[in-house]
């Protein structure tokens, strides 16, 4: 079995895996009780909100984020209805976003007890809320079972460079702490290597990896039968829920003027797919036709 207690869950602080989600608590709540406010009290170092969320697969879970207002950075955790547990966070200091992905192994086709993934990128301004305003979100009511107000689409992303991770702290300074179990499986795309390099970072943070053009024979893991065959995988994962905007609200004086002042956020949702080289398609075994 999965052990429930992963060591290293929790980029900020270390803590237990989340509990199971728990399904079919049908709250039917009216909207003005769930409202997530952003509160005016100046926030500690540390902020937690846990919220309730509906995947995809329409299972419920419990995400939590963090917000590090010192470190300027957030993070994001749910376990997805595969118990695979997904952390997300967002480096503002830096400009690196990190997904890990903790997959559960398949035992008994010799795999680990699970599978670590890291993968980093590039963060865009205007992706997620700052770490200041995420430390002040408070919601009305926790129980609440919270749908993203938009939907946005699939991102298609090719990892094609690994990282080292001893040496990754020049990208980021969460890196080794996060995926520091992914060890060999820490990605990202030559596009941002080549921003990064560009910045001053130095090449032997990254290794180019095999690509299908130079690589003769080099398939998707789908296609691929030998499970010690060099492939091509995909890995998808969905953000589910994550504060993308700050809503402006007007107050209103004698005069009638309005001042625009923070008064909650819009939340997104947000498919990534990774496609990137794995050594043996035993790494890749989600990845079947089916
Ligand atoms: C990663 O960097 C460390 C420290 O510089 C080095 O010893 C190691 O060989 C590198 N690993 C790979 C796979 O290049
Ligand atoms: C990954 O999935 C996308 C869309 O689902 C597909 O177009 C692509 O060929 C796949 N790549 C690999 C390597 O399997």
């Amino acid at each position: 079995m999965f052990a429930s207690c992963v060591p290293l869950v929790g980029p900020f602080t270390s803590r237990c895996a989340l509990a199971p989600s728990s399904s079919s608590s049908l709250l039917l709540l009216l909207s003005s009780l769930s409202l997530l406010l952003l509160s005016a009290a100046t926030p500690g170092l540390g902020s937690e909100l846990r919220v309730r969320v509906r995947l995809a697969d329409g299972l419920i879970t419990e995400e939590v984020l963090e917000a590090d207002s010192e470190r300027d950075a957030i993070s994001l955790e749910f376990k997805q209805g595969d118990g695979a547990l997904v952390t997300f966070v967002a480096d503002f200091k830096q400009n690196v976003k990190i997904f890990r992905a903790l997959i559960l192994g398949e035992l008994e086709r010799g795999q680990n007890q699970y599978q670590a993934l890291c993968f980093l990128s590039r963060l865009n301004r205007n992706e997620i809320i700052p770490s200041e305003s995420m430390a002040r979100l408070r919601q009305k009511n926790p129980q609440a079972i919270r749908l993203a107000e938009e939907r946005r689409g699939l991102e298609q992303l090719t990892m094609s460079t690994a990282v080292n991770l001893s040496r990754a702290g020049q990208l980021s300074s969460h890196v080794y702490n996060v995926c520091s179990e992914a060890h060999e499986a820490i990605y990202t795309s030559q596009d941002d290597a080549k921003h990064w390099l560009n910045k001053g970072v130095e090449g032997s943070v990254f290794e180019i990896l095999p690509q299908t053009a130079d690589t003769p024979g080099l398939q998707p893991c789908r296609v691929t039968r030998d499970l010690w065959q060099p492939c091509l995988c995909n890995y998808s994962l969905r953000l589910e829920w994550y504060p993308c905007l700050l809503k402006y609200c007007r107050s209103r004086d004698s005069t009638g003027k309005g001042t625009p002042y923070r008064c909650g956020i819009k939340s997104c949702s947000k498919g990534y797919q990774f496609t990137y080289y794995v050594p043996q398609k035993q790494l890749c075994l989600w990845d079947e036709e089916t």
